[in-house]
């Protein structure tokens, strides 16, 4: 695949998303922070493929899947007025649905559509199947890598002014404060993933992020989450209890030896 296919991809993208706007700007607003999100995931997705030395053929694939991996956000968000996919519908399937429709891969080889769709059917996933082909798997989880550090880069950023300006899209509907779970503690502190479904207020949703830590595949990824300070910018918006700054220290020793 050539240079110049890429943009054939990036100008597709683009035309995607101008045609989900309307006259809504609190619509169009939400719908160019997914732009946003976008072009960060691409570029993280090209910094951990390069950093892994991936040849340039394997970086090219795992970057149109990484530009095409939200596109079912678009129509989700101006169909059902949520990014929510339990309230809606899966946006990954949604965007495989929509990528074939439009022929979009037709001119790449067979492995490369193999590799962008499995991406895409599965970076929302929480348990990934086994059976999966190993090259798929590789720009799956590089996929998922870029994704959760753009994730946690939105909700960082979000945690600064969150006091002043709160955004329900961005607090699951969750209560604003209170404990936080002694389930989502416990499964920080033994290295497991935590699930969003144990989350009683936006406290857990904030620890439940960083346990996302425990699920990026690549040492790159590592690097840039605690290149980027998420985890002290997410501390900065928890409550100060020993148990958090316990974990604190943790995460950070977690990602500092495996990287
Ligand atoms: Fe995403």
């Amino acid at each position: 695949m050539q240079e110049h296919e890429l943009s054939l991809f990036k100008n597709w993208f683009y035309s995607h998303a101008a045609g989900c706007r309307s006259n809504d700007s609190e619509m169009n607003a939400v719908l160019d922070l997914k732009i946003k999100h976008t072009d960060f995931v691409c570029s993280n997705a090209l910094r951990i493929s390069q950093g892994l030395g991936w040849p340039e053929e394997q970086t090219r694939a795992a970057q149109i899947a990484a530009l095409l991996h939200d596109v079912g956000r678009f129509p989700q968000m101006t169909g059902f007025q949520t990014f929510n996919d339990n309230l809606s519908c899966d946006h990954a399937a949604l965007g495989v649905e929509i990528i074939l429709t439009g022929g979009l891969l037709q001119n790449l080889t067979g492995k490369e559509q193999r590799q962008i769709l499995s991406a895409v059917a599965w970076h929302n996933k929480r348990i990934l199947p086994q059976e999966l082909p190993k090259d798929e798997q590789s720009i799956l989880r590089l996929v998922r890598d870029a994704d959760k550090l753009d994730i946690m880069r939105i909700f960082c950023e979000y945690y600064a002014i969150c006091r002043k300006r709160p955004n329900p899209l961005l607090e699951f509907g969750l209560p604003l404060s209170g404990k936080c779970s002694e389930k989502v503690i416990a499964d920080l502190t033994s290295g497991r993933i935590a699930d969003l479904a144990d989350a009683r207020n936006v406290n857990d949703v904030r620890l439940i992020k960083l346990s996302w830590i425990y699920d990026l595949h690549y040492p790159m990824s590592r690097a840039l989450f605690l290149e980027n300070k998420y985890i002290e910018k997410t501390l900065a918006a928890l409550p100060p209890l020993p148990e958090v700054v316990r974990l604190g220290v943790q995460l950070t020793d977690y990602l500092k030896k495996n990287i």
